[in-house]
């Protein structure tokens, strides 16, 4: 469960130069951050993470919460001590770049393209331990790029250094792009956005994934009335065993 954040206080500026968008940064003790934790630790149960680990972040349609989710969860995992790289496999609307204010000139198409060498493309940040690779220039082929032997060795070679790799990407329902990758991927995460995705998407995302590892789905965008909800529900098993049913996705 990701709770809907507050507009104001969404992608602000730090002060201090740096524009650090993603909430889990500006927000360490909020009950948004400690989402990302239970995520995380969700993650980590799903994958056995012993060695490097491939998690790919999907939805069905466009502005659900894919980027937004892929940056703070690889924050989380960086915080938790995961060497962990972020990548932008959305080459038709990269975002990546936006949330944490970095140059996109070159990225993961320009290393498909074979125009560039891997270590050229990879952003260090002043978060310890989170490394990221923005999708670079716009492609015309994004799906031949993403299909080529190079994004098969990507995985296997470049990332085999990292603990996690966390690929956002483009949506399932509209191209073909993430439908390509997501067997190479150890996980895939489906994002639902709570009031915008419907049933039929969602089935129409599982077809095209049925060659994929789903670990699991997660709803994002909870109203305000859902998000007490949860945390009633979390305080109630904590303190009191109450239980209650889950509300409809
Ligand atoms: N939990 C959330 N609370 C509030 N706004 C959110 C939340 N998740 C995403 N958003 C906002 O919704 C919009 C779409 O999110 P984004 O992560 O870019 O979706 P996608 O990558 O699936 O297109 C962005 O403006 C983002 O800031
Ligand atoms: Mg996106």
């Amino acid at each position: 469960m990701a709770k809907r954040i507050p507009k104001e206080l969404y992608k602000t500026d730090t002060g201090d130069g740096a524009i650090f968008q993603p909430y889990v940064l500006q927000k360490p003790n909020s009950t948004f951050t400690e989402s990302f934790k239970i995520l995380r630790t969700n993650v980590q149960f799903s994958l056995k993470l012993s060695q490097p680990k491939t998690l790919l972040i999907t939805s069905s349609n466009a502005g659900e919460g894919k980027t937004t989710i892929s940056a703070n969860l690889a924050i989380s995992f960086a915080n938790a001590g995961f060497k962990t790289i972020l990548i932008d496999s959305d080459l038709r609307v990269p975002m990546v770049h936006k949330e944490f204010n970095l140059k996109n000139e070159k990225g993961l198409s320009n290393y498909l393209n074979e125009e560039v060498e891997w270590k050229s493309i990879v952003h260090t940040l002043p978060v310890e331990n989170l490394s990221v690779i923005t999708a670079g220039l716009i492609p015309p082929n994004s799906a031949e790029l993403l299909s080529s032997p190079r994004m098969g060795s990507f995985v296997k070679e470049v990332l085999a250094p990292y603990q996690m790799a966390i690929f956002d990407s483009a949506p399932v329902n509209l191209v073909a792009d993430t439908q390509i990758i997501s067997p190479l991927m150890d996980g895939v995460m489906v994002i639902v956005s709570s009031g915008s995705t419907r049933k039929i998407d969602i089935q129409k995302t599982r077809e095209s994934l049925q060659y994929a590892n789903v670990i699991g789905y997660v709803m994002n965008m909870l109203f305000k009335n859902a998000e007490s909800y949860y945390q009633y529900r979390y305080k109630s098993n904590y303190y009191s065993k109450k239980t209650s049913s889950h509300p409809d996705v």
